[in-house]
Order: C-alpha cells, then sequence, then structure tokens
C-alpha cells in the first residue's frame, strides 16, 4: 500500500491542536499505519542514520550488521580504508545475505544461490550465469552491474558512522549542527576509541517515547532517585539544552558546581513530603558515584540526541553511543556500544567498568526508564482521541535553555517529526 497517497486518511485521523508542539496525539505511538509511515518518510527519508564507530571495523573486509528502522544494512571497509553501506538483502530474490552481527570476509555470498558481492555492493559472480554446456544461463541482456546491492550514502564524524537512504539528505555535519559537532569532537577526537562492550534492552514501548525519555532531563531528578541520591546528576547543577536548527537534535548537559556542596539540604527541602528522597541513605561501598571524570571541563552528564535514533551519551564517565531499532509501534530495542579510550590508565578503565552500572538493563539509572515507557505505553493507548502535555519550561517558541527542567527540546522533536511525516499542509 502507497501511505503517502493515504496521509490524508491518516491526517485525519489525530489533531495537532497547538503549534507550538504542546499536544502530542497519542494515536501516533500506537497505530500501526503511522508506524509503517515512519519507516517511509523518516528511516527511508532525509535522515542520517547511525550504523557503528569505525573502530568496529579497523580492517579490510571487517563488517557490522545492523538496522535503520526495519532495514537491515551491511557496513564494512574497504581494502583502501573507505566505509561503504547497503542494504542486506540479495539482488536476486531479496534473501538476507549476511546473518551475523559482525565479522570479516572478502566478499558477501548469498546463501540462496551464491550471487557473490564485493565490499563495495557490486554484484561480482553469478554461478550458472553462462550456463551449462551451452544451455541455459542468464539471457544475453543480463548485465551484473545491473543488479549491486541498494547502497546508501555514508558519512562519519568521531569515528561514527552514519548512513542515509536518501540523495537529498544535507550534509551531515550540517544535519548535525554546532553543538552535536563541538561534543562528539569533545568526547571522541581526542582520544582513541575502542569498544569496551555491548548491551541490549527491549523496552515495550513506542520508540518515540525513548527519543522524549532522553530528551527530558525533568525527570532525571524524580524518576532517577539513585542519581539524586548519590549526586550523579540532581537538579541544583547547572545545566541546560542547546537544540540545532530544526530542533531536532539535543544537547543535554549538567555541569558540577559549588552549590553542589550544600545540595543534599537543598534538596531535602525540594523532596520534603514525597518520602522519595533520603538524605541519609548512604552506599554500603561508595566507588561507583565517587570514579573521578576523565576530562575536567565539569561536565557530569552530556546526552547528544541525534535525530532520529542515535545518542552519544557520557554518564559522568561512562561513554556509550546508543541506537534504537524500533520494533513494531509498541517496542523498541534499544542497543548500547561502551565506548573506552586506548590511553586509558587501568585506573580509568577500572572506573568505566564500575560506571557502566548505571546504564542498560539492569542499570542503577536506567532501569527504571524501561519500566516508566512500558507504563507509559501501556497507558496511552487508554487516551485514544486525546492528547499528552508538554508545558514544563515553558510553552510557544522552541529555543535553548540555561535551566534543566524542561521538555522544551522533547517539543523541538516533534516539530521536525511533524515536518517529515508531512503533517502540514
Ligand atoms: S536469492 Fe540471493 S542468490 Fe538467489
Ligand atoms: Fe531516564
Amino acid at each position: 500500500m502507497d501511505k503517502s497517497k493515504n496521509m490524508k486518511n491518516l491526517k485525519d485521523k489525530v489533531e495537532w491542536p497547538t503549534s507550538d508542539f504542546s499536544r502530542v496525539p497519542y494515536e501516533i505511538f500506537f497505530d500501526q499505519d503511522f508506524y509503517e509511515l515512519e519507516m517511509e518518510k523518516i528511516f527511508q527519508g532525509p535522515t542520517w542514520n547511525y550504523l557503528a564507530h569505525s573502530c568496529e571495523i579497523p580492517n579490510e573486509g571487517d563488517f557490522v550488521t545492523n538496522w535503520i528502522g526495519d532495514v537491515n544494512i551491511i557496513v564494512n571497509r574497504t581494502a583502501n580504508g573507505d566505509i561503504h553501506a547497503f542494504k542486506n538483502s540479495c539482488s536476486h530474490r531479496g534473501t538476507r545475505i549476511v546473518d551475523e552481527i559482525r565479522g570479516n570476509s572478502t566478499r558477501h555470498v548469498c546463501p540462496y544461490h551464491l550471487w557473490t558481492f564485493n565490499l563495495e555492493g557490486n554484484l561480482a559472480s553469478v554461478p550458472l550465469e553462462k550456463g551449462l554446456k551451452g544451455k541455459g544461463g542468464m539471457p544475453p541482456c543480463f548485465e551484473k552491474e545491473n543488479h549491486n546491492l541498494r547502497k546508501l550514502r555514508v558519512e562519519t564524524i568521531g569515528g561514527m558512522i552514519f548512513a542515509t537512504f536518501s540523495e537529498e539528505t544535507e550534509p551531515l555535519l550540517d544535519y548535525l549542527g554546532p553543538h552535536c559537532q563541538s561534543q562528539i569532537s569533545r568526547l571522541l577526537d581526542q582520544r582513541t576509541p575502542k569498544v569496551t562492550g555491548y548491551m541490549r534492552q527491549m523496552i515495550e514501548g513506542n520508540w518515540k517515547l525513548y527519543n522524549e525519555n532522553v530528551r527530558d532531563p525533568y525527570h532525571a531528578s524524580l524518576l532517577h532517585l539513585f542519581q539524586v541520591s548519590f549526586g550523579i546528576q540532581q537538579p541544583t547543577m547547572k545545566g541546560g539544552i542547546k537544540m540545532d536548527k530544526d530542533t531536532k537534535n539535543t544537547w543535554n548537559h549538567s555541569i558540577l558546581s559549588d552549590d553542589d556542596n550544600t545540595s543534599s539540604v537543598d534538596l531535602a527541602a525540594a523532596y520534603e513530603g514525597t518520602d522519595k528522597y533520603d538524605p541519609n541513605i548512604k552506599l554500603a561501598d561508595p566507588a561507583i558515584a565517587n570514579v573521578p571524570l576523565d576530562l575536567d571541563d565539569g561536565y557530569k552528564t552530556t546526552l547528544l540526541s541525534m535525530f532520529p535514533t542515535s545518542v552519544l551519551a557520557q554518564v559522568d564517565n561512562t561513554y556509550a553511543i546508543r541506537h534504537l531499532r524500533p520494533k513494531g509501534p509498541g517496542k523498541v530495542e534499544l542497543n548500547i556500544t561502551y565506548l573506552g579510550f586506548e590511553e586509558d590508565t587501568e585506573e580509568q578503565a577500572f572506573g568505566k567498568k564500575l560506571t557502566a552500572n548505571f546504564i542498560g538493563p539492569s542499570g542503577y539509572i536506567s532501569m527504571e526508564d524501561g519500566e516508566a515507557l512500558r507504563l507509559e505505553q501501556d497507558g496511552l493507548k487508554m487516551r485514544a482521541g486525546d492528547h499528552s502535555v508538554l508545558e514544563m519550561g515553558g510553552i510557544g517558541e522552541i529555543a535553548d535553555t540555561d535551566y534543566l527542567s524542561q521538555e522544551i527540546s522533547i517539543r523541538g522533536f516533534w516539530s521536525h517529526y511533524h515536518k517529515l511525516m508531512g503533517f502540514e499542509g
């Protein structure tokens, strides 16, 4: 079904009653038609999508497979060091060619009839192309170059490899904007990144709920009591959000300040009556909350949310790339790649291992995000025809803030989503 033609019907299903996106229709989180339209308009549209870090494929033939929406992609390195990405679907009869998540191969051979593709995604050989003993084979008009794999445009920044299906997507640096560029440079360009591990978390919620969550410092000090109780992120910290020109990408950051010495007193007052904050609670082993930051700029958290499904995160001294794989309207798989640096001392490497326990399916901080999103997905289905309310931090203009408790950058996400999906006009 051509979803574009049915956009009018879909548009009629929902209302966006405010032009500042402070109201979001609930149907777009659970309706299959909107999900399918997102696959076309967003994931196949003018967006850059994270695939891998270049340190995962250092040598010729190294490959990783990853997802852009519902589409599986092979990304690999050729002999001259270039990186290529193509759809993991055979140009003969559509079979998925590579079934591994990562590996090394000088070529990709489809398991069905052994059509073989080189590392640039070009069809290199077709068994029995000329037939046998003068019989059979492909017709004379068959040209291998007409049957290469579907190739994607690829660009990198800080070793992060991004790809896009669309010829219309602007260059990656323009797409990301100045704040993402400078933070990627700050986190990944000064040292030599290496992967220290992977984690996967299945979340029973729509992929856009995670995008809201990661742009939502409002919840950080309320849902994540571990952060507040042990000084990882507190509402007394300085910080704020900065967005790109389209308001689709957000840099959300918190900074240690002198006020933090007295924060437990302020916090006890702020949480009074909620039974949610106990200034006397202590960790039996406080090591995890006292890992020194590698960088001396005081940033406790840096969350770069890049539309539509990528996050580069520094939480305390944990460095990680997060990537979302939507699996239908009600489910999303969160893939986390943990990073360290070749230059790390033994102590720094140990500290990163310790703080890796913050994030992931059983992380001290993010375990409850998965649960909150499951409950949100469960509850919002009961409100068809209604809208969520995004007013914290102010309504109206979508602009950067120098404070943390806000939902403005979530409205920024919706503004771009609304445009790409074609709700306008
Ligand atoms: S489907 Fe791939 S070679 Fe036939
Ligand atoms: Fe969270």
